[in-house]
């Protein structure tokens, strides 16, 4: 046949017409791909060291946290700014990789019903999410939000928030023993609102 001079025409041949084959090496090519752009990630430490200056979150900072996955509230917000003009103009300075090493699992989200709230941090004063989580049409008269008025009733709860440090601990987040046994008395009797506020509070707050 004139179409098969050689050997590379001859497998050329074998691959294209066995797709069992074709889909294996394919993966195999692909996998490779994937590999070489995202392994290297892992070892870049502007990408998995912490920011100068970040703190892990307090005992009640970290119950807010929970309050906040709880409620779904990553559903209508995201916690990444990216780095375009009209996001920071918005928002502050666009969300760096080593603000998240401590979150896990980071909150980066993919929906924005309402605004991105990564640098929410000191944009308000506490009595200003009272009210809001209370209502949010008391300040914000358009808005779509919904009413959370139960955290300001139920208190967190202080039983399990040294485990949950503990637990973090285990993943690289440096909790002191101190800390972990300090967890349940310093958070107990706040509400679940003081806590998500406190939470709130420090978003994006620790990038100079
Ligand atoms: C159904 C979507 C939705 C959910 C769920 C939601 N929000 Fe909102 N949020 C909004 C919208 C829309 C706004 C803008 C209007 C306003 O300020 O109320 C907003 C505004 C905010 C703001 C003010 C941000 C700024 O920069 O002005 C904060 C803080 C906030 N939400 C926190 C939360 C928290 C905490 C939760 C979970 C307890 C939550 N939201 C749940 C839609 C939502």
């Amino acid at each position: 046949m004139a179409s098969h001079q050689n050997n590379s025409g001859n497998l050329h041949e074998k691959i294209e017409t066995n797709s069992f084959l074709l889909i294996v090496l394919t993966f195999i090519t692909i996998s490779f791909g994937g590999l070489v752009e995202i392994v290297p990630l892992f070892f870049q430490k502007s990408l998995t060291e912490p920011i100068r200056g970040l703190e892990p979150y307090t005992a009640l900072q970290l119950a807010g946290r929970d309050i906040y996955l709880r409620e779904g509230c990553y559903n209508c917000h995201s916690q990444m700014i990216r780095p375009f003009h009209a996001e920071t103009l918005r928002y502050g300075h666009y969300s760096v990789a080593g603000e998240y090493v401590y979150d896990h699992p980071f909150q980066w989200g993919s929906k924005r019903t309402g605004p991105d709230l990564h640098r929410v941090g000191g944009k308000y004063s506490d009595d200003w999410h009272r009210v809001h989580l209370h209502n949010p049409r008391d300040v914000v008269p358009e808005s779509i939000m919904p009413a959370y008025p139960w955290l300001e009733e139920n208190l967190v709860n202080d039983k399990t928030i040294g485990d949950h440090m503990a637990a973090l601990r285990k993943v690289g987040v440096p909790y002191t023993d101190a800390q972990i046994k300090a967890a349940g008395d310093e958070i107990k009797g706040k509400t679940e609102q003081d806590a998500l506020i406190s939470y709130l509070q420090v978003l994006g707050t620790h990038l100079k």
